[in-house]
């Protein structure tokens, strides 16, 4: 393993900009905004920020509909505040992970605009994938868009375009060449304004196969896309093995082209991440070859139960099969698009098993409001924004609950996020999150998340693989115990309700997520919680 690439096991922090900081007083987080908490960042513990998109963007879903990937929206400051901000990171020693979104632009970009302005079968129309209605007037194909309703929206012409996710995000055509040089003009932009690295937003969706063909089972496929939908496990399976527009070998091409220019600067060490939903997990991997990307996040985190089984199984095979191409694996407990850790396997078992997974080999992502333990905002119908509320006419409650802005500071809501009203509420029973309470706490949430992450440099970044030593697949076959060992430090992690006697020996506890009563040389760990002893 080169640990000398600082990426291979960076922390990596994601900032929401919009729900981040509010610099102006508008109700939305800006650039300024992040700068000026860039030392709140760093005191945390991190290598780098991932900023979710702040481009030129109708904001129809989030920034991630773009209209100028080469500029930043007046709601997020300018192409200043961004230099400044990346500047000022790098002042700190944080590296910079810009967001970029190459499966679709925003309708309100200007090649979109100019399409919709030229006939079928134009140069403009064959940027994006426009095609001629059925006989019937009905769409070319079957396909459910990500975000409920048809895949295909018709313009004035009665051609209809192709958009996976919502009707004002149309997909670009990768095999057209000016998508191709214009994403790579984008990608050199923004590494000449500084930024370190790229996320890649449904990396697995850019080249898509039988567009004129119906799917068998759109409405299944659709389910089984959708994490919040139950699906018997072998059906999803089925489904998901070979999706039209998702994970074909044609996206590689693109990756490979992409790995050229980032090593072209060849002192910069410029890493990008996938997004990739793929199935089966093995075909994960391919996006990390040693041609490729340096990392593919693995979501398996963001849907596991709180299961000593699950969970091994889990971490198991997502180091496995990254050690198969060379690669370490990515781990993350929330993000942008989940509900947040804490309110979907709770408090304490959210604070354990985030103790428990920065332990292990290979780079975490942390989602901004996870230091602070933030459970899900509570919405009501009316506050919702998100793309996908909308186009199932509620059915879907969307992703807004876990972008609801940070708080603080003070005793009243919005907790000094903003001078103004914030974009989405903050409940006012968030005063006990916020920053400036758990600064004074040493037992919160924040103060856990800064000694790990400070221990986790000091004794575990580069110092190899993992040893379980209590696992479903051990001698001692405990139900609920987790333990591995890595370097010097043991990291056991109780699932169960009630108290583990932990064996270990003249071991001093370093951290641990509840209070650990030591007594006759044995540790009693409470339930649901974590604990790091070093030897
Ligand atoms: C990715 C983003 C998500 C966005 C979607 C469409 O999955 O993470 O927020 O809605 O892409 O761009």
């Amino acid at each position: 393993m080169n640990s000398a690439h600082w990426w291979k096991e960076a922390v990596i922090y994601q900032i929401y900009p919009r729900s981040f900081y509010d610099s102006n007083g508008d109700g939305e987080g800006d650039l300024a905004g992040i700068t000026s908490k860039l030392e709140y960042v760093k005191k945390l513990g991190v290598d780098a920020i991932w900023l979710s998109p702040f481009y030129t963007s109708p904001n129809k879903d989030g920034g991630y509909d773009v209209s100028n990937p080469r500029d930043v929206d007046p709601r997020f400051g300018n192409l200043n505040d961004a230099k400044v901000l990346i500047n000022s990171a790098h002042e700190l020693g944080l590296r910079i992970i810009a967001d970029i979104v190459p499966n679709h632009f925003s309708d309100q970009h200007e090649w979109f605009q100019a399409a919709l302005k030229s006939a079928p079968g134009s140069p403009e129309r064959s940027r994006f994938h426009f095609y001629d209605a059925r006989p019937d007037g009905t769409p070319p194909n079957n396909w459910i868009s990500l975000f409920g309703g048809p895949s295909w929206t018709q313009v004035d012409d009665g051609q209809y375009y192709l958009h996976l996710f919502d009707s004002s995000q149309p997909d670009l055509n990768w095999d057209n060449a000016e998508v191709h040089e214009d994403f790579e003009k984008t990608l050199r932009f923004w590494i000449d304004l500084g930024v370190d690295g790229f996320r890649i937003d449904v990396a697995h969706g850019l080249v898509k196969e039988n567009v004129l063909a119906n799917h068998p089972d759109p409405q299944g496929l659709s389910n089984a896309l959708r994490l919040d939908v139950a699906m018997d496990t072998e059906k999803r399976n089925e489904l998901l093995v070979s999706v039209p527009y998702f994970d074909r070998q044609g996206v590689h091409e693109i990756y490979r082209k992409w790995r050229k220019i980032f090593d072209s600067y060849s002192n910069r060490d410029i890493m990008a991440v996938a997004e990739a939903w793929v199935h089966p997990p093995v075909n994960a991997t391919r996006y990390v070859r040693a041609d490729e990307l340096h990392q593919v996040f693995n979501f398996d985190l963001l849907t596991a139960e709180f299961n000593a089984q699950v969970l091994y199984e889990v971490i198991e095979r997502s180091i496995s099969l990254n050690a198969t191409v060379g690669a370490l694996p990515t781990w993350a407990l929330s993000n942008h698009d989940s509900p947040r850790v804490a309110s979907r396997i709770g408090e304490e078992e959210s604070r354990a098993l985030a103790l428990f997974v920065f332990g292990l080999p290979g780079s975490t992502y942390i989602f901004a409001g996870q230091e602070l333990g933030l459970p899900d905002g509570e919405l009501k119908d009316s506050d919702r924004q998100d793309p996908s509320f909308f186009r199932t006419n509620g059915e879907v409650k969307g992703r807004d609950g876990a972008r609801v802005p940070l708080p603080w500071n003070g005793s009243n809501s919005p907790f000094g996020f903003t001078s103004g009203k914030p974009w989405l509420p903050i409940e006012q029973s968030w005063k006990a999150f916020n920053v400036e309470n758990q600064e004074a706490d040493a037992k919160s949430t924040l103060h856990l998340y800064r000694t790990a992450l400070e221990l986790r440099k000091r004794y575990l970044t580069s110092n190899g693989e993992i040893t379980w030593i209590n696992s479903p697949v051990s001698g001692e076959k405990l139900q609920a115990v987790l333990s591995y060992s890595r370097g010097s430090i043991t990291i056991v992690l109780n699932l169960s309700d009630v108290a583990y006697e932990c064996q270990i020996q003249g071991q001093p506890l370093v951290v641990s997520t509840g209070e650990i009563d030591v007594h006759n040389g044995k540790k009693l760990i409470p339930a649901r919680s974590c604990a790091w002893f070093i030897a």
